[in-house]
């Protein structure tokens, strides 16, 4: 028999219970077209993909640019735009993001949704509409995204866990994993270098000198590895060239299969993608994708799945892609005038954050 006093407290017990669970989904909760009716009659995902169309149309290398920048967002701290704050220790200072390219593509599409529907429009939902459009705009279908993301407020080149290139399929799976992503989602995703293109020097020591052997990698097929020297020779200069990830002249361009294809005839670029052809963990899912005619649905199943990663932890509707929204709206303090340094206070209206990375924001700087 139940007491009206404990009665009482299971009571309380359930109501918090339910608002824990409501704010939890508060957090979490994308759906698919999460804008419609929220820009009166506008289509938020429209303009946003005339956006990107119209770039694709000067250059498709936007394409695979966007799609990494995707990769690169989520993996680290959840889709959260963290990879688009400006500041001398922001996430886009980190290695792996030095070459990341296709800021100012996002910042076109975000000033097009703000001049029509301002506060509204998630910088980490324009990355996931423009990735999308990309690889539909690439031949890899039009998959449907779910939106409804708030821009983090915390970005520190030491939050960047992204694999390397080098990484063994053990550790890669241990990465996609710790991530909440199944084998399968990480071999799927791979497929993104099916565009696109590496650096030399991250992956020249296959060529030349693996794993410090004196010779190159002997997964490689040697007519490719030949190939790659004379594109990448073995000196010492400032130029580092660039090569297909998929290397299918005919495809290197095309969101398909092909990429599975080339790394089961050892023609891979990246260490990492020629091992998950040869790993046992992998190879049979690697044949199937091969030769199967469902990547580009897969594909994008996968994608929806990697923009799903979320950190729960607070965000906002940025004003600007490159900041977060910080209150500095009192005149220049004398110190400012003197310095001409007009810097961020650093402190949100929301007053949370660790902002150590984003106490200088430099309106307007470049990629
Ligand atoms: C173990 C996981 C991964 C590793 C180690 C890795 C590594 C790399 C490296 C080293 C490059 C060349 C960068 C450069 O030369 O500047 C690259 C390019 C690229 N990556 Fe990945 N990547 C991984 C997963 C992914 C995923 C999951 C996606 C997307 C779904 C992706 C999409 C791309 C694209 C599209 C490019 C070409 C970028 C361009 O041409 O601008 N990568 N990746």
């Amino acid at each position: 028999m139940v007491t009206p006093r404990a009665g009482a407290a299971l009571g309380l017990a359930l109501v918090g219970l339910v608002l824990a669970s409501l704010s939890g989904s508060c957090h979490g909760a994308l759906q698919v077209r999460f804008y419609n009716g929220k820009c009166g009659v506008m289509d938020v995902e429209a303009i946003v993909a005339s956006v990107v169309a119209a770039r694709f149309g000067k250059d498709p290398t936007i394409a695979p640019a966007l799609l990494r920048m995707q990769f690169h967002d989520c993996f680290v701290t959840g889709c959260d735009a963290s990879i688009l704050l400006d500041g001398k220790s922001s996430e886009k200072t980190a290695p792996p993001n030095l070459s990341v390219r296709g800021y100012d593509v996002i910042d076109a599409a975000k000033a097009a949704v703000e001049a029509i529907c301002p506060g509204v429009v998630s910088c980490a939902d324009i990355i996931i509409m423009a990735t999308r459009d990309a690889v539909s705009l690439s031949g890899g279908g039009r998959y449907k995204v779910e939106t409804g993301r708030k821009d983090g407020l915390v970005s520190l080149a030491s939050n960047v866990d992204l694999p390397a290139p080098s990484i063994s399929v053990n550790d890669s799976i241990a990465a996609f994993a710790r991530k909440g992503l199944t084998v399968s989602d990480m071999v799927l995703l791979l497929g993104g270098h099916t565009i696109g293109v590496a650096h030399c020097s991250l992956f020249q020591d296959r060529l030349y000198n693996f794993q410090n052997t004196g010779k190159p990698d002997p997964t490689m097929d040697p007519s490719l590895a030949s190939a790659l020297r004379s594109t990448c020779p073995n000196q010492q200069t400032s130029v580092d060239n660039i090569v297909n990830l998929d290397q299918n002249p005919a495809s290197s361009s095309i969101v398909d299969n092909s990429f599975y294809k080339q790394i089961l005839a050892r023609r891979g670029i990246l260490q990492i993608d020629q091992e998950i052809a040869l790993d046992k963990q992998t190879k049979d899912l690697v044949g199937a994708i091969a030769g199967s005619f469902d990547f580009s649905a897969r594909f994008g199943q996968a994608m929806v799945k990697l923009g799903a990663l979320q950190n729960g932890s607070p965000g906002e509707i940025r004003q600007s892609c490159r900041a977060i929204n910080t209150a500095r709206k009192q005149p220049p303090s004398k110190e400012e005038q003197r310095t001409g340094q007009m810097g961020w206070t650093g402190r949100t209206r929301r007053g949370g954050g660790d902002l150590r990375a984003l106490s200088i924001h430099k309106r307007g700087s470049s990629d």
